[in-house]
């Protein structure tokens, strides 16, 4: 099914440990999330990324984000985002779906 932004919402807690969206978002472990979706990876100001994320080439457009999202360190060997993966397709759609509404802050 399409993604959906209020499942979404709840899926992201599981990413709130370590990021943020909102207009009053900051960086913390993780980067700021605000218009990652389409985002060059990387980029967001003021974050320390690794080498690994900063010179991936890959932008997270949503095919790349839906990839990612499944097992970060198998697409990005080496980033320091220490975080599993999502197990199921719905809650990546989902996710990606919440995170798209953060494109405009
Ligand atoms: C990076 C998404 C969970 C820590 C990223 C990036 C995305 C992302 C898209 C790349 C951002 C960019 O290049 O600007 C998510 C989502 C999560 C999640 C949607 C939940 C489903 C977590 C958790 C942690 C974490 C739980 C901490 C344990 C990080 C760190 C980076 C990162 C440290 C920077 C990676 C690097 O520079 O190598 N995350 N993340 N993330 N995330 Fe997450």
């Amino acid at each position: 099914s399409p993604g959906d932004a209020g499942a979404g919402a709840v899926v992201f807690k599981r990413c709130m440990a370590c990021h943020q969206v909102g207009p009053d978002a900051k960086n913390g472990v993780g980067p700021v999330l605000n218009g990652v979706v389409g985002r060059p990876a990387g980029t967001y100001p003021g974050y320390s990324y690794s080498a690994a994320n900063k010179n991936s080439g890959l932008t997270w457009d949503e095919p790349t984000l839906t990839t990612y999202l499944r097992a970060p360190r198998k697409l990005v060997p080496g980033t320091k985002m220490t975080f599993a993966g999502l197990s199921k397709d719905q809650e990546i759609a989902d996710v990606i779906a919440y995170l798209k509404q953060f494109n405009a802050e």
